[in-house]
């Protein structure tokens, strides 16, 4: 294996060198072109060294590279806070955004705010996180707590804060052994986090979900009427409900934001990935 400096994401593959990308492309230090499909890992969508973005960045850079959000805010900053807002639609009219560095971190955020939330409205009692058993929502401690993702979480489990984990409608393998391909179920899994609310004893403070599945379990929708019920659950026993967009936000679905096709309103939304591009 050749030696490095940099800390790899596996001891056991040489990782080729990518010096340059051009839209779908990226070619490695010895020339070699690569095709690549899947945006990185869902990131790129607009592809690699796309000018304008690179024009836009030295503009900035130029002009003001950084200062600190305790004591500034910045024109740039506050555009593209507008511009995401008006993206979101609607349900986020009044809203105000929180940049993060990414997606891991973004939840992080999410979690926080919605204990302070809860605080701040008289609900102290109220810091459990609700989510769901096949899940994935990043690699932080925080994050890795509400993930379901048992491979990714196994290690670390003596040193994360465990709340309680819902069942996922999964059609392939159903919990209640449905026949009509989930068309009728969506409410009995609907019912679990009623039940998993009652079961916390008023600490329940929000409910994390991906609207549509991303790393644990791709790509699987929700059965109808499933997400709408989600929703009045959250809404009338005053939990917050987090839509984990990170995977599926910013156009990756065909609407911006993937709860747009169930027509739910989520009091946070958390993007990352697409939204770097
Ligand atoms: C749904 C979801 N949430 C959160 C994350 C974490 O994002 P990041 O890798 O940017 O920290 C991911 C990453 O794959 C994800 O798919």
């Amino acid at each position: 294996m050749d030696s490095s400096s940099v800390f790899r994401r596996s001891f056991k593959k040489p990782f080729p060198s990518a010096v340059r990308g051009e839209g779908v492309y990226i070619w490695d230090s010895e020339g070699n072109k690569y095709l690549d499909f899947s945006g990185s890992a869902a990131v790129n969508f607009i592809g690699h060294a796309v000018p304008e973005i690179s024009a836009a960045m030295t503009e900035q850079a130029k002009q003001l590279e950084f200062v600190h959000t305790s004591q500034f805010t910045t024109p740039i900053a506050e555009q593209y806070a507008n511009e995401l807002l008006d993206f979101a639609g609607k349900n986020f009219a009044r809203g105000a955004v929180y940049f993060t560095s990414g997606g891991s971190e973004a939840i992080e955020t999410a979690l926080k705010l919605a204990r302070q939330y809860q605080v701040e409205v008289g609900e102290p009692r109220r810091h459990q996180i609700l989510s769901r058993t096949q899940s994935y929502h990043g690699s932080t401690l925080g994050a890795l707590a509400v993930s379901g993702n048992r491979r990714r979480r196994e290690v670390y489990l003596p040193m994360v804060r465990e709340f309680a984990h819902i069942g996922i409608p999964y059609c392939y393998r159903c919990n209640y052994d449905c026949k009509d391909g989930c068309r009728n179920c969506g409410q009995e899994y609907a019912a679990e986090l009623d039940q998993a609310i009652k079961a916390s004893d008023g600490q329940a403070a929000a409910f994390i979900f991906e609207p549509v599945s991303g790393a644990t379990l791709g790509a699987v929708t929700p059965p109808p009427g499933y997400l709408q019920s989600i929703a009045e659950i959250c809404q009338g026993n005053k939990v917050l409900l987090i839509a984990d967009e990170v995977m599926t936000g910013m156009g990756r679905t065909g609407k911006n934001f993937a709860v747009d096709h169930w027509d739910i309103s989520p009091d946070i939304l958390v993007t990352a990935k697409g939204l770097s591009s």
